[in-house]
This record gives structure tokens, sequence and C-alpha cells, in this order.
């Protein structure tokens, strides 16, 4: 595995790779759910490329942009065990200047859920991912649905500035108990982890009442939030389409379950594709 840590070594390495590859952007603290990207990646492309950055312009004034979990050593076990062909793990001076272009999130889509929440995060987002597809020059790259609208944006992005990249979605891993992994989810000790069950308990309590037949969104929202009482504080439950429209039925096939909550120290997002 090549280790690169400038755009030139990137540039340097890729010349020895050749075939279709596929790219698996990253923030890093490598768990599980990574770590099934980048076997997806392996399965349907000659090269992978794995990228870590803790992307400073998504974080928000007062997020944890210091604190987020940094395991350079053990990122690297992982990927070289995983037969990674490149790492790139660039410095900041290396993904911006001091007077960039800026990327905007569209005003609806962009700023609706997460975007509401956390207004300029999904501006800084696209903005790396758009640096991190033209450098990797992949033909596919892999992105969690844990964060359903990162990856629709994403998608967005991809469409109306007609990069030529396949997006390819990929599905929420959980511990044995439901936790959908995520690197954040160290910040939690155990009674933490056992309350923040009540995410993935909210969003199976949602699909057994639409087994049952109940479509409505506000009926279901409404039992959600009695199992996430668990919670410190719930942000939002929503019911959109993949779209991301707001919808008043749930319509098979068609549909995302969202939820975010505080537990602890963290701000943990979970979600269900119907
Ligand atoms: P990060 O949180 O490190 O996640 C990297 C990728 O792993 C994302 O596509 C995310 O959706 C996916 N992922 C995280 N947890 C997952 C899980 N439990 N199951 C499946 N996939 C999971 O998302 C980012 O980094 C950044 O915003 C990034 C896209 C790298 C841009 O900075």
């Amino acid at each position: 595995m090549i280790i690169a840590r400038s755009v030139a070594e990137l540039q340097e390495a890729q010349k020895t790779l050749s075939g279709t590859i596929g790219f698996v952007p990253t923030m890093g603290a490598l768990h599980k759910g990574h770590h099934a990207l980048i076997q997806q990646a392996k399965k349907e492309n000659d090269h992978i490329i794995v990228s870590i950055f803790v992307n400073p312009t998504q974080f928000l004034e007062g997020e944890d942009l210091d604190a987020y979990p940094r395991k350079e050593e053990a990122d690297i076990k992982i990927c070289d065990l995983a037969k990674v062909d490149i790492l790139f793990m660039p410095t900041i001076d290396a993904m911006y200047e001091e007077d960039e272009l800026y990327i905007a999130a569209p005003a609806r889509r962009g700023y609706i859920l997460e975007g509401e929440k956390r207004p300029g995060h999904f501006d800084g987002m696209l903005q790396i991912v758009m640096k991190l597809l033209n450098l990797s020059k992949a033909n596919n790259a892999y992105f969690g649905k844990k964060d359903a609208q990162q990856l629709a944006l994403i998608m967005q992005m991809v469409k109306n500035y007609f990069m030529d990249v396949n997006i390819i979605a990929c599905d929420i891993v959980r511990d044995d108990k439901g936790l959908a992994l995520s690197s954040r989810n160290v910040y939690m000790n155990e009674e933490e982890k056992a309350r923040a069950l009540s995410l993935s308990r909210a969003l199976k309590r949602a699909t057994n009442m639409i087994m049952g037949g109940e479509l409505h969104a506000e009926v279901i929202k409404e039992e959600m939030l009695k199992v996430l009482q668990e919670a410190d504080k719930v942000e939002y439950v929503a019911i959109v389409d993949r779209a991301f429209n707001p919808l008043d039925k749930v319509e098979i096939g068609n549909t995302i379950i969202l939820v975010a909550a505080w537990v602890g120290k963290p701000r943990l997002i979970d979600n269900l594709w119907i």
C-alpha cells in the first residue's frame, strides 16, 4: 500500500494503477462501517483508493473538530490488511488555499434536517467531496446510507456538475445490538450506548407499524418519539421520499425515515430505507 500525503504523491502513486478505480472517502477512526465500503469497492473495482481527512470546513464553530477521534496508526493497519492500493492522508494545506472557491449546498435540500441543524455543514462537505472525487479519478465512489442526506446531496452534485463518477450507496452497518456504527460512538459510556439503542429501536418500531399497515407519517413519528424518550434530546424525526421531500404517507420503495438525537456527548443520526 502506498501512503500519499500530498497531491503530488497521490498523482505519482496513481501512475502505478491501471483498470477501474474504486474510491472510499472517510474522516478516519475506521470501523466496520468503513470496512464494508472498502470491501464492496474491492469487489467491484481493480484498484482501491481510500482517503482519510478530517475536513475542517464541514465542522461548525463549537463542533468537535479538535476532539474528532484520530487513529492514524490503526487506520493505516486496517487499510493495509484490506489491501487498499493507495491511502491518501493529505494535510489541510494540501487540500485548501487561503482564497478558496466555495460550493453551496442546494437551498432547499441542503438546509432541511441536518442542514437546518448544522447550517454550512453540507457546503463544506460538498466542497471536500468535489475535490476528493476529482483527485481520485475514480470510476466508482462508495458512500454509506448512514449519512442519507449527505449521500443524496453528493448524488445531486455529481448530476448537477456533470461529474464523471458513479456514486454507490452502501447499507448501514450496525453492531450486534442494532447501534449504527459511527466514529463518534467512542464518546459514549456503556449506559449511554444502551440509551443510544433507542434510535434503532424507534426505526424498528416504525418498520413494525408499516408492516402492520400504518402508513400515516404523523402517527408513525408520534410512536417513534415515545421510543426516543430515552435519548437526551431529539433533534428531529422525519419521513421523506428518496429526494428528501416530506411525506404525509409512507410510500413503500421510496421512503427514508430519519432520526437525529443527542445521547451523552455525541449527536447521533440513524435512518431506515423503506
Ligand atoms: P465519515 O463519517 O468518516 O464516513 C465515511 C463514509 O463511511 C461515509 O460515506 C459514511 O456514510 C460511511 N459510514 C459511516 N458509518 C457507517 C455505517 N455504520 N454503515 C455504513 N456506512 C457508514 O462522511 C464522512 O466521513 C465525511 O463527510 C466525508 C464524506 C468523508 C467528507 O469529509
